[in-house]
């Protein structure tokens, strides 16, 4: 039996990647499938945790069961929903991942090309960093902060920085890679704390892994 450590407690993960139109009919996006967000979602119900679930595009994954579902599809609507759950929740864990730029422009028609011309340069311009504005301003005092740091190189140095300049009170650092991480039914991380701690979490199932950071916040909250 899983101790019910989070009762009375409510909980905002947000999970997948998020889309930025180009025009109707293309966008940038990224590999996440939110695999990671819903084993968090699915490990925190089991431990007794009200959970608010913001999905970025994570179609052919199932609603947990005693979730509350919100779908977003840009990283504008994922601040909305994310900002409006945060409202009253004790831990907030970012496990989607947020384009960081999307196009200047949208195109209200399909962008066409033509003959003999070259493409048009994309112009991208910088999304709010939403991780960071919730660990700035806490909705409420003692509300637990999670990040997640994709990295490829230098994983554990980059992270630390990461951590830093977020402001948050915990980072899950995850290498990814074309067929590492992102869609997989594994992960395996080390997890920062704003107060130095390292905790490694060996490569396993990624339910593993959401209930060492449960664990963590968990203590945080305690
Ligand atoms: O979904 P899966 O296929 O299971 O894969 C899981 C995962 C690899 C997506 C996940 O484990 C993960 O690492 N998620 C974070 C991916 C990411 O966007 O990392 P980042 O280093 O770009 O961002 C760092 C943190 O800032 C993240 O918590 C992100 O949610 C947050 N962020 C980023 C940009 C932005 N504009 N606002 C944010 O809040």
């Amino acid at each position: 039996a899983v101790e019910p450590d989070l009762a009375g407690r409510h909980v905002v993960v947000s999970a997948g990647g998020t889309r930025e139109p180009l025009d109707p009919v293309r966008f940038l996006g990224n590999r996440s499938s939110g695999k990671q967000g819903y084993a968090l979602a699915r490990t925190a119900a089991a431990r007794g945790a009200r959970v608010t679930l913001v999905a970025a595009n994570t179609t052919g994954l199932p609603d947990p069961a005693g979730v509350d579902v919100v779908q977003a599809g840009t990283a504008g609507q994922l601040r909305e929903a994310v900002l409006k759950a945060a409202a009253d929740a004790d831990a907030v864990v970012m496990a989607a991942a947020v384009a960081d730029f999307r196009p200047a422009a949208y195109a209200a028609g399909k962008i066409k090309k033509r003959d003999g011309q070259e493409p048009e340069p994309l112009v991208l311009v910088r999304n709010p960093d939403i991780l960071a504005e919730i660990s700035a301003d806490r909705a409420r005092p003692g509300q637990v902060i999670v990040g997640f740091a994709a990295e490829t190189d230098d994983v554990l140095a980059n992270g630390r920085r990461k951590l830093e300049r977020k402001g948050c009170d915990l980072l899950v650092v995850n290498e990814v890679g074309e067929r590492k991480t992102f869609g997989s039914e594994q992960n395996e991380a080390v997890v920062l704390g704003a107060d130095g701690s390292e905790t490694p979490v060996p490569y396993g199932p990624k339910e593993a892994l959401a209930d060492t950071v449960w664990d963590l916040v968990a203590q945080r909250l305690a």
